[in-house]
């Protein structure tokens, strides 16, 4: 089930930059997992399955009894006001020609830009494959950081385009100086740049000072696509959308999901937001496959920022705690501005991977090359306390049974 991988690393200047190429859509782990037909394997994949691989799902009720820490999902469900707009729409579900509830119009809205410059998706993921067919057939390449978003980098090998990563920092934030230079140096091949802020699986922000650097240090026409899946979670004064540079006509897309903080992650609804040329240039590769339900609740989701409001506010004080309580236990978490985080472990993280999964708790994949790092999703307070459990029994019992794991 795996197709062939082949990776090169190249040492530009002072930049490792790995280029790899994905033949068949193989998830960045592949070199490091042992795939199993279980629910291991369910677990460590990242939502999407790659290159057609069908997903082993566990049953209904092992489903339900997990403590689900793995794929930075909203714990709490959408809130009344969406489960009441998306419950109305079902009236449509036999039309094609239906009222959709001005979603683009709304989305609009809300960024201050035309109806031109949206671009609806399922999920932002589509607009993320879309990006890659549109700017990476032809051999065309997409420059980012590793570890990322990794769909992104193999979607654009699997289009016959290829990937070019730079390491991150020592601190893991994004090394802005390495993708200027690399884009630089490759401009010819660059199909597009992928920045994600806060970056999966980091946590971390790129400030907007930052941002600024990358998009005035690069040759004019490179298109940057800037992934703000988790913007909703950040507060941290250094930060900002790049939705403005749109509006300045620059070549941004910047993408936003309504899978995270509204929490309609199995409905699949997502957008970009960039200039009428770039919009056009994509919408032919776009499905169009969005359903009706989901556009109301979409629509409701905008409205309803209350609700939000508190999924961030008790998202970020169970994250705090959490990183607080490892930190008793000896273990220190990479800062986070986003409604997950990763600890360093001291220890491979795939045997401890499955040390959780018996414990009931599903926690995030490896990210190579931070192979001793666990990412961890902030689920509900009782899943967070499940998680704590496991993490003093799993560390406690892989440290030699020292009980403080704290090596
Ligand atoms: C950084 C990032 N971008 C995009 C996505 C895709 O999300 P969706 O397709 O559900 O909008 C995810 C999902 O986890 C993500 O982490």
């Amino acid at each position: 089930m795996m197709g062939d991988f082949h990776r090169e690393a190249i040492v530009d200047e002072k930049t490792t930059v790995s280029r790899r190429r994905f033949v068949g859509g193989v998830a960045t782990a592949v070199g490091v997992l042992s795939f199993k037909p279980s629910i291991d394997l369910w677990a460590q994949q990242s939502q999407q399955p790659q290159g057609g691989a069908a997903r082993v799902r566990p049953s209904l009720d092992e489903y339900d009894s997990y403590a689900k820490l793995s794929f930075n999902e909203n714990p709490y469900g959408p809130p009344d006001s969406v489960m009441k707009a998306m419950t109305k729409a079902f009236k449509y579900a036999n039309r094609y020609g239906y009222p959709d509830g001005g979603i683009t119009e709304e989305i609009a809205k809300l960024h201050g830009v035309k109806t031109e410059n949206i671009l609806l998706g399922a999920g932002s993921g589509e607009i993320l494959d879309v990006a890659g067919t549109t700017f990476c057939e032809n051999g065309k390449k997409v420059v980012g950081v590793e570890p990322s978003y990794s769909q992104v980098y193999q979607h654009a090998t699997s289009v016959r385009g290829d990937a070019i990563t730079v390491p991150l920092l020592a601190d893991y934030r994004q090394d802005i100086p390495a993708l200027i230079r690399v884009t630089k140096k490759h401009y010819r091949d660059v199909g597009f740049i992928y920045l994600c802020n806060p970056n999966n699986p980091t946590g971390r922000i790129v400030t907007k000072s930052e941002v600024k650097q990358l998009l005035d240090g690069i040759p004019e026409d490179v298109p940057v696509l800037i992934d703000e899946a988790y913007h909703h979670f950040v507060d941290n004064s250094d930060y900002a959308t790049s939705v403005p540079y749109v509006l300045e006509g620059r070549p941004v897309i910047v993408t936003r999901t309504f899978s995270k903080i509204a929490a309609l992650a199995g409905m699949r609804l997502g957008y970009a937001v960039a200039p009428r040329e770039l919009i056009q240039k994509m919408r032919p590769y776009s499905m169009g496959s969005i359903n009706a339900v989901v556009k109301w609740g979409g629509v409701a989701a905008l409205q309803d920022t209350e609700s939000q409001a508190k999924v961030k506010k008790v998202t970020i004080e169970l994250r705090q705690q959490t990183i607080a309580y490892l930190k008793t236990l000896g273990y220190e978490s990479i800062p986070s501005d986003t409604n997950f985080f990763m600890v360093h472990l001291k220890r491979p993280v795939q045997p401890v991977i499955a040390a959780f999964q018996k414990k009931g708790v599903l926690v995030g994949r490896p990210f190579p090359p931070m192979l001793e790092h666990l990412r961890v999703s902030i689920g509900n307070p009782d899943e967070m306390q499940r998680f704590n459990a496991a993490f003093k029994d799993v560390m406690g019992a892989a440290s030699g049974g020292s009980g403080n794991g704290g090596r």
